[in-house]
Formats: C-alpha cells, structure tokens, sequence
C-alpha cells in the first residue's frame, strides 16, 4: 500500500515522518515547493525534538519521500491523508477552501479505488462534502472511500504522541476503509476506536475544546484563589487526585495558545450555533482566556502604576516551552497590550524569536530581542514569566537579580517558589498563589 501525504504542515510532516517509521511506503506533497525543496534534504522547516532524526533516517531506508507534484501523488497513492491547513475565518468557523480545492484535485486524478482520510482537524459533516466533492468532480467512475483519522499530536512531543498514541480514533463508513486503517496502525491494535465518521470528527473537536475547558476552569479557581488564603496549584493537585477528573490539564497561568485549542474552541461554538445547539459554556471558556493576559497586564500595573516608559523584560514567546510556533501565543496580547501602555519591552525565547520578528520587528528602544534571558533582563523594572522553558525556569536567580533595575517579577506560568524568589528580595506575584 502506497500512503500519500497532501499538506507537509505540522500534522503531515509528523504523520508522513511517523507511517514511515511504522513501515510504510509514504510519499509527502505540500504547494510550497521550497518546503518540499528542504524537507527533502533532511531540514525539518519547524523546531520540533527528534523529528528531523527521523526524517532523515526514514529517508536514508527509502521508504519516505518528497515531492512538489500532487498530480503524481494522488495518482500513485493507494491511500491519501489529507492534512492542508482549515485557517479560522473572522467568524471562528474553519475555512475549508484548501481541503476542497485538493478534494477536487482527488477527483480529476481518481484512477483506481483510494481511500480518503481526513487528518485536518475539521468541522463535523466534512466528510461527506469531500465525498459530495469527488462524485461531483470526477471523472470516471472509480470507487472510493472517505474517513476521518484526526490527530491528537502536541507540539513539542509529536514524534512520541504519534508512536505511541493513546488512542487512535478511525472513522469509517464501509469495511474496506476500515481494514485498509486498521491495517496502517496495526502496531497500535489494542488502542484503536472504530466509529463512524461524524464520531471521529467530533471526538477530535470534543477532546480539545475539553482540555481547553480544563484550562480555563482553573484559571478561574485561580481567581478565587487570589481572593482567598486558598492556593491553585494545591487545589489542582487536590482535584487531579480524583481519578475521574486527572490531574493533567490543570496548571493555571497565562491561559492556552497554539494553533488548535484557540481555534477548535471558537469553531466549534460555529459549528453549534449551525447546528442550532447552545455551546455558550465553550464562549466562556474562549472569555476566560483572553482575560488572562489582561490580569497580568494589570499585575505589572499594580506593581509600577504607570507602565510608559518601564523596561519590562519578558521572558518565553512561544504559545508553550518545545516550540517555536507562537501561532495564538498569550505574548501577542501581551506584546500588544504593553505597546499600548507605552512600556519597553526586552523579549527572549530560545527558539521563537525569528518568528516574533516576523509579527513585531525589532524597534530600538521600544522592542528589542535580547540573546539571553540575562540580556533581556538589563535595567529592567520588571520580569514576566511567560512560557515555562527549562531555561527559564532554570533561571540563576542571583544573576537575574544583579541586572535589573527594580526587582519585580510577574510570574505568568508559576515556575518559581514564592517564597523562595521573596526571601531573595523579588516583589513576586504569580497566579492563584500568595
Ligand atoms: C493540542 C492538544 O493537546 C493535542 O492533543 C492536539 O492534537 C493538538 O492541540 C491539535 O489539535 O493539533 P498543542 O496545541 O500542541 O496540542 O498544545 P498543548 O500541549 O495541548 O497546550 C495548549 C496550550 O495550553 C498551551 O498554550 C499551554 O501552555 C496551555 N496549557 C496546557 C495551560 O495553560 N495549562 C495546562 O495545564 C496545560
């Protein structure tokens, strides 16, 4: 069986890469040929650990290769996983454009039976309009069948999350799509779920707009928290014991990013309002995240009372430690809420600052980008913690402290001991802790 991979973005690079590595004949395909260009090189365009390892090792076996022509890939793939971008449009509903321009090109080039399996993360019913898609559009009769097999990757731990998945949800509508499946992941037999294909749609949206949930319900523990003598992170702790609720998913801070959770979530309240059911609980969940960046512009303010003209060093831009996507990242906001209060800002992170520049350009004195966390700490009022690198949260905090010029520190994602950083002279504040 021949896999063909469209879409050499995050989840098909790392599916293309991981059905290799599982033994498959796999070629990728991606429009940008100057990605195809590097990738068939061995040079993996995102920062993501052991994936360029075995890349180049898979391509080394033979077995994984490239190519900008999605003519030929379609033609030579008995089985094709579609993993093109779905954008969010201005409304929060996914922007299908690419998935049906290359159902459309799966139709013109239907020359043998193919199974189609959608990977994308995509609203519920898109199935049938790539199979409404291909009868329309074809151009002989051959047989085909369409599935879903989304992808529950995270960034940062995607190789491991795809060779050794919790579950691996295949969504079928007919008996040869679901052997041809459970045949490609027979390695992880004992955790495959069969459903049919609105199910697998919908468990992919439901999982992520789920953890998103957890997130957001922590973080307004937290709130309580602050208001009492209570502490979150105990009360996490205290939670996730409980087996039914895990205690994963739970750590309060400075609220989700990525290019999923914010995304999924604001999709599926779409989807529901299509679909004529109530989802405002997920409206609250999207609320109480955009908020957490306002709390802890007003935890810099309560500290400094005006923030025009302050040094505010900020430490991590990535959405979360292990990236260098900032794609939905709390710095954004953060970024630009302090611009608006006139404040300097002195951003580090150890990956994500090529892509920041591309979003905000270095601007003397108002943004510079310091080549250590030290650098960006210079002469500055005050310190924020943003994403929780090893580095980071390795900080030698006597180093920290001989650079800067007051000795303040918003903690964003509760790295450090309270009293620890007090007892080293640090005005410290942190989120659902005293
Ligand atoms: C997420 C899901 O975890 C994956 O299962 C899914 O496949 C993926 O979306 C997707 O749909 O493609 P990812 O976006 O890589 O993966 O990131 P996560 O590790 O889930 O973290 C998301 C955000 O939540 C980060 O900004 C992180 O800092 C934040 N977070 C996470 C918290 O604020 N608190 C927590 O307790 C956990």
């Amino acid at each position: 069986m021949k896999i063909g991979i469209i879409g050499t973005g995050y989840v098909g690079l790392v599916s293309a890469v991981g059905l290799a590595e599982l033994g498959h004949e796999v070629v990728g395909t991606d429009k940008v040929a100057e990605k195809i260009e590097k990738i068939s090189q061995g040079n993996v365009p995102i920062y993501e650990p052991g994936l360029q390892e075995l890349l180049q090792a898979n391509l080394r076996r033979g077995n994984l290769s490239f190519t900008a022509d999605l003519t030929s890939t379609i033609a030579t793939s008995d089985v094709l996983f579609v993993c093109v971008n779905t954008p969010q449009r201005e409304d929060g509903s996914a922007d299908m454009t690419y998935v049906e321009g290359v159902s459309r090109k799966i139709a013109e080039n239907l020359n043998q039976y193919k199974l189609i399996v959608e990977k994308s993360t995509v609203p519920v019913r898109t199935s049938s309009w790539i199979k409404r898609t291909i009868s329309l559009y074809r151009k002989r009769d051959v047989d085909f069948d369409v599935a879903s097999n989304p992808e529950f990757l995270r960034e940062g731990a995607a190789v491991s999350d795809f060779l050794h998945p919790d579950r691996v949800i295949i969504g079928v509508e007919s008996e040869r799509a679901r052997e041809i499946l459970v045949k490609i992941y027979e390695r992880f037999q004992d955790r495959i779920l069969v459903t049919n294909i609105d199910t697998a749609e919908l468990i992919k949206h439901a999982s992520n707009s789920f953890l998103a949930m957890k997130i957001s319900y922590i973080n307004l523990m937290a709130d309580l928290c602050e208001r009492t003598d209570a502490d979150v992170e105990q009360v996490a702790q205290g939670m996730g014991l409980d087996e039914r609720i895990g205690s994963r998913f739970l750590r309060a801070g400075l609220g989700y990013g990525g290019s999923c959770f914010p995304k999924d979530v604001r999709a599926l309240i779409r989807i529901g309002e299509d679909l004529g059911v109530d989802l405002n609980l997920l409206k609250e969940v999207d609320r109480i995240n955009f908020n957490c960046v306002n709390k802890t512009v007003d935890r810099l303010k309560k500290a400094l009372w005006i923030l025009k003209d302050k040094k505010i060093a900020l430490l991590g831009l990535a959405f979360k430690p292990e990236t260098d996507d900032i794609r939905n990242a709390p710095s954004i906001g953060l970024i630009e809420r302090l611009r608006e209060e006139g404040a300097l800002l002195q951003m580090y992170d150890p990956q994500a600052v090529e892509n920041m520049k591309t979003l905000f350009p270095e601007k003397k004195p108002e943004l510079v980008y310091a080549a250590s966390p030290y650098d960006a700490l210079k002469g500055a009022n005050a310190a924020l913690i943003v994403t929780e690198w090893d580095e980071i949260k390795d900080l030698d905090l006597k180093q920290a402290k001989d650079q800067m010029e007051n000795l303040i520190l918003v903690d964003g994602r509760n790295v450090f001991n309270p009293a620890a950083v007090r007892k080293m002279g640090f005005e410290y504040s942190s989120v659902g802790r005293k």
